[in-house]
């Protein structure tokens, strides 16, 4: 039954009999590339200079281990390392060591989030957990979530229900608000939506960052007159240049009083919602029909792991279920499959029930307050008098010297960037209100006081 064509059978599939010794020396291999290579981080810095990966791609026979091992290493080592203190760039945090472990575990069950008759266990770990968070959100009964793959299509599964539910699902007159800080995916979920550029209206900030609520009431007055009809206001809790959070308890008012559904994109500060951790507006998330956490951002749920949690799931289900003919299905169960874009799904839950089972509420805590405690530090620290800043509540801050046009600012940014990585520091650098900008964002668990000392000597 079996090629001969395939060189090594024994390391093809798991055996259902026997040991799977041959399994077990593979992933201890593995283990020990990847484990070496977190070590190794400390003298390569944060992302290979030279990289110098090349891809080979199959040919007419198997390969042997032998050499796809030497492939596996020259890819891992032409990878951006995470762990190392000076990964500052992203949103993109070290991986939490337990959900390396939820990800074996997800791949070796390969069971299909599709259905329940593919993931009977996981099915309901999702529907717990995505249960736990709706409850610490503040939630109602009704309420329920799905998990994503990324928070871009988080939004989009909300943003799609809100527009079924508001019964506008044909109609080009259909318009949502986001503010003009809010994330780019939005003009790629407009684009998805079927919908134009002027469906998508951007409502202007503070001097904070946040949206600005007599824009926000301008905006929709301007709606009504131009006879556009609102599916969705979105309110970003955690913007992506500079962590605000736009006024939730406002906009949450203002969607009731007109009868519009809010969707809070919390894919960096909706986290931080389920703590104690005092920050502005958090504990009025409940407002919200839909919020988008996505702790892959921050708590090191490796990627990707993003939930969307709404006010009542019967919404998602209406919007998105159309039945699996092919699938059998026990009474009182629901396929999770129909709650969302996504049909067929991995078991990503399981690295996210094991993370925050593993950190606790005080580890979640600790490790989203000392993100913080880090961006305090660095911005109390940062020379005020040569760099304007800026930054909100969270663990992102963005800086350039003053007075740069959008030119000088380019090439300031650019040299910067590249002198930083030399030195082992990887900071991004946005286009914001027409200029480049560094941008630190202290999510990563390994950075410490010293390691920001270095880096403002290298800036100040
Ligand atoms: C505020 C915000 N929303 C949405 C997204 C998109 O998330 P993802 O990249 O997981 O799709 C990002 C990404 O950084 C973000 O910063």
């Amino acid at each position: 039954m079996t090629s001969d064509s395939i060189n090594n059978q024994k390391y093809l599939f798991p055996t259902s009999c026997g040991s799977n010794e041959s399994l077990l020396i593979l992933l201890n291999r593995t283990s020990e590339i990847i484990c070496k290579w977190f070590s190794d981080a400390d003298k390569l810095g944060p992302i290979p200079i030279d990289r110098n990966f090349e891809c080979s791609v199959p040919g007419e026979y198997g390969k042997s281990l032998n050499v796809l091992f030497s492939e596996i290493e020259s890819l891992i080592y032409s990878s951006f390392n995470p762990v190392h203190p000076g990964s500052l760039a992203h949103l993109d945090p070290p991986p939490l060591i337990i959900s390396i472990l939820g990800d074996l575990i997800a791949a070796g069950l390969n069971n299909n989030l599709l259905a329940n008759e593919l993931s009977p266990s996981v099915s309901l770990l999702e529907e717990s957990i995505c249960k736990w968070f709706s409850i610490k959100l503040g939630f109602s009964d009704l309420a329920g979530g799905v998990a994503a793959s990324g928070g871009t299509l988080s939004n989009l599964n909300a943003l799609v229900a809100a527009r079924n539910f508001a019964g506008l699902e044909t109609d080009q007159n259909a318009v949502y608000l986001i503010s003009e800080d809010a994330h780019s995916s939005f003009e790629k979920c407009t684009r998805i939506m079927g919908l134009e550029k002027n469906n998508l209206i951007k409502v202007k900030t503070d001097k904070d960052g946040c949206m600005d609520l007599i824009e926000l009431n301008k905006s929709i007055d301007e709606c009504s007159n131009e006879g556009k009809k609102i599916f969705a206001i979105v309110a970003t809790l955690g913007t992506t240049v500079r962590g605000a959070i736009d006024p939730i308890h406002n906009i949450g008012r203002i969607c009731n009083d007109r009868n519009i559904w809010l969707h809070i994109d919390g894919s960096i500060g909706g986290i931080f919602s389920i703590t104690n951790l005092q920050i502005s507006d958090f504990i009025n998330v409940n407002l919200a029909n839909s919020i988008t956490i996505n702790p892959q951002k921050i708590l090191g749920i490796t990627k990707t792991s993003s939930l969307l949690i709404v006010s009542n799931i019967e919404i998602l289900k209406n919007t998105f279920s159309t039945g699996l003919p092919y699938v059998s299905t026990e009474n009182n169960l629901f396929n999770r499959g129909e709650l969302g874009i996504q049909g067929s799904r991995p078991a990503e839950i399981i690295k996210l029930w094991l993370g925050l089972r593993f950190l606790g509420m005080r580890g979640i805590e600790d490790v989203l307050n000392s993100s913080i405690e880090k961006r305090v530090f660095f911005e109390n620290n940062l020379d005020t008098e040569k760099y304007d800043l800026y930054s909100g509540p969270l663990h992102i801050i963005s800086f350039l010297p003053k007075g740069m046009n959008k030119k000088e600012s380019d090439s300031w940014t650019h040299n910067k960037r590249i002198n930083l990585i030399k030195k082992h520091f990887m900071i991004s650098r946005p286009l914001f209100k027409n200029r480049y900008y560094l941008r630190a964002v202290f999510g990563n668990y390994n950075t410490n006081e010293s390691h920001i000392n270095e880096l403002l000597k290298l800036l100040n």
